[in-house]
């Protein structure tokens, strides 16, 4: 039985002690594992978790502070953590194969790369050899049972980040039952602004997903065990869409604010549903979203929205004044792509008028990169499209689906670089390591929500787009990819190389 929208209560996720901060590192560690939790009111769901809850515990960095999470693996899969949006050294970005395998998994040896539950019969199956060739034999990864270090140095401009799993081919349905949290990285610019904060600044991860009548979550997993034949069955190729809004774990909750400035750290961990979310009063006003930062931090200055695009892993960092409306009034968060219930999100219900401290600078931030096109080295095009496999559909970038094995992009540590995309249907494009700029949508100036740095880029059917970056921070093996998490378990995943 789902709940009216906007009777469950909004919860915050906890936030995480360190184990340790001396050294200047702060230590952390998190467990991965199984339990049970009430999502929908009066029924348990079981999920996979980050310490038992879902969403993860939020870490809070500060800028250039490392942080060490020690991940330990209690699930009955292999799992990799990557923290997207981080500026993290290869070792430490989750690389789909560099896996941390479970107590009881067997050792893959040379020649036997058979999970358990493997069936001979499938075994020549294209689905299988992807699985089994990827995720057990690249000769690179990196495999460790139980337990893994993750060096996260944060050296970074300030902004939300999330860390969600990221194994070969299963990050899809790991994501769906719980495998996601935040991970916000501040600093003292930052923090001097004003801007509202404390009980003020609500981090909001939104996504959808569906249940079951016993309350357990469905996913249209090929093997359900997802130990080893990866994939989703036909008619969800193009991602997979619940009828349940969650914000932060609970199905369309209700906030209680006080009648001032808010300031909501949106983050969209759906697999596949894109979001324009809208606020509006219950008498139907319109209240502005004022965007203060995007995916890699602050903007120069802020840009007012009345309605806000958000595809799948893109963060958006609003402020909302709630200040004029009547106690007992009620917002609406509501998303205008979405029909019927998943029209609605979440709602704020106006408990009180106090007083307001903070504000909305003019200017924000001054150390954005401004990289001209006459500065780049190589432009590159990438087709985001669908593609066909022997055993059905697959999603392909420039024509071929991911392998670890190959290398797609070569470039030099700080090289700047224009990269010229085309989709056919909607594609969030993905890069790790670096942010860049969007320099031109449909061969037009950008949008409004294109503003400041951005890590994933949202292409909307048949659009092009270009982003220009500089490829610093590290040298090693990373990945760019669509970041709905169907399409890159089925392929559209790409290996990028700084050298
Ligand atoms: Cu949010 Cu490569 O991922
Ligand atoms: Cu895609």
């Amino acid at each position: 039985p789902l709940p009216e929208p906007y009777t469950v209560p909004l919860p915050i996720p906890p936030v995480l002690k360190p184990v340790s901060t001396s050294g200047g590192t702060d230590r952390y560690e998190i467990t991965q594992r199984e339990t049970t939790a009430e999502i929908l009111p009066g029924i348990r769901t079981k999920l996979w978790t980050y310490n038992g809850v879902f969403p993860g515990p939020t870490i809070d960095s500060r800028r250039g502070r490392p942080a060490t999470v020690t991940h330990r693996n209690e699930l009955p899969v292999p799992t990799v953590v990557h923290l997207h949006g981080g500026r993290t050294p290869a070792a430490s970005d989750g690389y789909p194969t560099d896996l941390v395998l479970p107590h009881d998994w067997p050792t893959p040896a040379a020649h036997d790369h058979q999970p358990p539950n493997q069936s001979h019969s499938h075994s020549h199956s294209q689905q299988h050899q992807h699985a089994g060739a990827h995720s057990m034999a690249d000769p690179r990864a990196v495999t460790s049972r139980g337990t893994r270090d993750y060096t996260f140095p944060l050296d970074q401009r300030a902004t939300m980040l999330w860390y969600h799993d990221h194994r070969m081919d299963f990050t899809a349905p790991a994501v769906w039952r719980g495998l996601a949290g935040l991970h916000i990285v501040r600093d003292d610019t930052e923090d001097a602004l004003g801007l509202p904060r404390g009980e003020r600044e609500l981090p909001l991860m939104i996504a959808d997903r569906a249940f079951a009548a016993d309350g357990s979550l469905t996913y249209p997993s090929l093997d359900p065990s997802l130990r080893d034949r990866p994939g989703v069955k036909g008619p969800y190729a193009a991602g997979v869409l619940g009828d349940v809004v969650l914000v932060n774990g609970a199905p369309w909750p209700i906030h209680e604010v006080d009648a001032v400035r808010y300031r909501l750290r949106l983050l969209n961990a759906s697999n596949a549903r894109h979001y324009e979310f809208q606020a509006v009063t219950d008498d139907g006003r319109r209240l502005d979203l004022v965007q203060v930062g995007a995916d890699q931090g602050l903007l120069a200055a802020p840009v007012t929205h009345t309605t806000l695009p958000v595809a799948p892993a893109e963060r958006y960092d609003v402020v909302i004044d709630f200040a004029g409306l009547p106690t007992g009034s009620r917002v609406r968060l509501i998303n205008r792509l979405g029909t019927g219930r998943t029209r609605e999100v979440m709602a704020f219900r106006i408990a009180r008028r106090a007083r307001d401290e903070s504000h909305i600078p003019k200017r924000l931030s001054d150390d954005l990169p401004t990289w001209r096109r006459s500065e780049a080295t190589a432009v590159r095009d990438f087709a985001f499209r669908a593609g066909e496999k022997e055993h059905g559909r697959s999603w392909v970038i420039g024509g071929r689906t991911f392998d670890p094995a190959r290398t797609d992009v070569r470039t030099r540590l700080g090289a700047v670089e224009v990269w010229r995309f085309v989709a056919d249907v909607h594609h969030p494009v993905h890069l790790h390591l670096v942010g860049f700029r969007v320099l031109s949508r449909g061969g037009r100036a950008p949008l409004p929500h294109d503003a400041g740095l951005k890590d994933t880029i949202s292409l909307r059917p048949g659009e092009s787009a270009e982003i220009i970056t500089r490829f610093d921070g590290y040298r090693g093996r990373y990945l760019f990819h669509c970041h709905n998490a169907e399409h890159e378990d089925m392929g559209m995943m790409a290996n990028l190389e700084i050298t």
